[in-house]
């Protein structure tokens, strides 16, 4: 990064959230595959919108069509996927946005490098603690079928590795309760940091 310098522009992410009447930030769920990340972040997406939050939602088997359709599943390919996607994560926060994330992310050093780049409190780990035999038994995509098989390699849970995080913010099993349950959980932890307010919470009918 030799003779490249910072420019720093006029508008900045306190203006842009400003502006948004929120406080951007960065909703990561991890968990492994078919623990319900994606179900879970896009219900707490569309409870966000409805209150009129300004939001995106990027997922993990989305951004392999497109942003890292070059990567696979080996640790290094994996750190790189992540990398990306943090980076992308981040600027999304810097124009206001309240992003969340639905990945893997099996290792601890992973997800610890995308807390990096964010300010103290807005990186939010929430872990989806589903377990890997209710998991199995779900198999939506027929994928661990297909591991356990052996027809697909370094599969997580089966062959490669998932660290549960130690000390994440929020820790939701979508196997116990309901959905809906879920999102106020997350709605409520949000309220608490004063990210969201709840009380402009116009219900477009959806009931979420
Ligand atoms: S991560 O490990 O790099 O964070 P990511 O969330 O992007 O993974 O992609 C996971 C999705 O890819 C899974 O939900 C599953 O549908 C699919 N997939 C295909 N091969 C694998 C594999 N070997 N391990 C895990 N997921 C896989």
């Amino acid at each position: 990064m030799n003779n490249i310098v910072w420019h720093q522009h006029q508008l900045t992410q306190a203006l842009r959230g400003r502006q948004k009447q929120q406080q951007p930030l960065l909703l990561w769920f991890t968990g492994l595959s078919g623990a319900g990340k994606s179900t879970l972040a896009g219900a707490l997406e569309q409870a966000l919108f409805a209150r009129g939050a300004h939001t995106y939602l990027l997922d993990g088997d989305n951004v392999r069509h497109g942003l890292c359709q070059d990567l696979g599943f080996s640790e290094a390919d994996r750190d790189e996927n992540l990398r990306r996607v943090g980076e992308v994560a981040k600027l999304m926060v810097d124009a206001g946005l309240i992003v969340l994330s639905a990945f893997i992310s099996p290792t601890a050093a992973e997800r610890n490098r995308v807390r990096e780049l964010f300010a103290e409190g807005q990186f939010i780990e929430v872990y989806v603690s589903t377990s890997l035999a209710e998991c199995e038994k779900r198999d939506p995509k027929g994928l661990y079928q297909q591991a356990r098989a052996g027809e697909i390699s370094h599969f997580t849970g089966i062959s490669a590795p998932y660290e549960a995080p130690q000390a994440a913010e929020i820790e939701i099993d979508t196997s116990k309760g309901t959905l809906a349950a879920q999102v106020d959980t997350l709605l409520a932890f949000l309220s608490a940091i004063n990210a969201i307010d709840v009380s402009d919470h116009n219900d477009n009918g959806s009931g979420i």
